[in-house]
């Protein structure tokens, strides 16, 4: 069964969003199979973002993600990848579509609420990467 990756961002844990975007993937019919709030290491944000290496916003975008703690959910459905894109809405809140979780909760294109995988090939080296600081069976 296809998987994604998702990480619900530190200014949206600080805000208490974690419910309610959960029950928005939930209502979705997409199954939540692991929740695990950490703090993430610079290492492992390192490997997860190593596509934005070099980009004007990479340091301070590894230095936002690591400020504080953040929960990592891997989700579980057909065609999961793509439905999850479409839920969180585009990368920068001023242009994701009403309804949207980051049409909803995004702050800036840093402060978006959310990070989702993708496509299918990258969510499985993100769920490895992941791997390194949370630890679960299958
Ligand atoms: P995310 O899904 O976490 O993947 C990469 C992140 O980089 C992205 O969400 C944004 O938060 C951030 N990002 C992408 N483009 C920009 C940009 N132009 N300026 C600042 N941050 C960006």
């Amino acid at each position: 069964m296809e998987r994604t990756l998702v990480i619900i961002k530190p200014e949206a844990v600080i805000k208490k969003l974690v419910g309610k975007i959960i029950s928005i993937y939930e209502d979705n019919r997409l199954d939540i199979i692991h929740a695990h709030r950490v703090l993430p290491t610079k290492e492992v944000l390192e490997k997860h973002y190593d596509a934005h290496k070099g980009k004007e916003f990479y340091d301070s975008l590894i230095d936002f993600m690591s400020s504080s703690e953040v929960m990592v959910l891997i989700l579980e459905g057909e065609n999961v990848v793509n439905i999850v894109r479409e839920i969180n809405g585009s990368t920068n809140p001023l242009k994701a579509k009403p309804g949207s979780i980051r049409y909803m909760f995004g702050e800036t294109i840093q402060k978006n609420a959310v990070h989702g995988s993708e496509s299918i090939e990258i969510a499985a080296k993100e769920i490895d990467i992941w791997r390194d600081l949370i630890r679960f069976e299958s």
